[in-house]
């Protein structure tokens, strides 16, 4: 898959999810909490939901009108099809940091909900939420390392160009590059 087309398929499969489900989730956990008041780890699920939800829409913002454009030109220019002008580097190290951070999110949630486990007797409320928690985790999941995936690809189609290489296989990857090394 190109990096055109990656980039095309995250916002499809992922950023589109997240938009939608994003505020459905809140209030599937507003009408959780009222349905059992006292289920305390319900207060740190809205909470994480809350700290997530804060930096969510300026990073699929900053990605689908900043860093993705980016790479989508930086993969033209490497079929010599147009100009690139460079800067995906720093712009990825902001979005890795930001990955790291909802991927601690994402663990403190499973912590807190056991997993999102349903214990026998819950309300609907509580049933629903732990499975719409639970999609969000598989989705978001898949999303960061389909990105992680994604930014490793693109530094190494930036050091190519940078070094005027030409060819992919005489290239070698940026070992300075912010991007974890497993992602490539
Ligand atoms: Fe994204
Ligand atoms: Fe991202």
């Amino acid at each position: 898959m190109s990096l055109c087309d990656l980039t095309d398929h995250i916002i499809g499969a992922h950023h589109t999810y997240l938009r939608r489900e994003f505020g459905r989730l809140v209030e599937l956990c507003e009408l959780a909490r009222r349905d059992a008041p006292h289920a305390a780890n319900l207060v740190a699920v809205a909470a994480i939901l809350r700290r997530i939800g804060s930096d969510l829409v300026k990073h699929l913002d900053s990605e689908e009108q900043v860093l993705f454009p980016l790479i989508r030109s930086l993969d033209y220019a490497t079929r010599q099809q147009g100009c690139y002008p460079g800067g995906v580097e720093h712009w990825l190290s902001e979005m890795c940091h930001d990955h790291d951070t909802v991927n601690a999110e994402l663990a403190e949630l499973r912590r807190v909900t056991h997993a999102f486990a349903v214990p026998a007797g819950s309300a609907d409320s509580y049933t629903k939420l732990m499975q719409a928690l639970a999609e969000l985790d598989q989705n978001l999941a898949q999303h960061t390392a389909k990105e992680d995936a994604l930014f490793a690809r693109a530094i190494d189609a930036e050091t190519i160009l940078r070094r005027g290489a030409g060819a992919p296989g005489n290239a070698q990857p940026n070992t300075s590059s912010p991007i974890r090394e497993n992602a490539r």
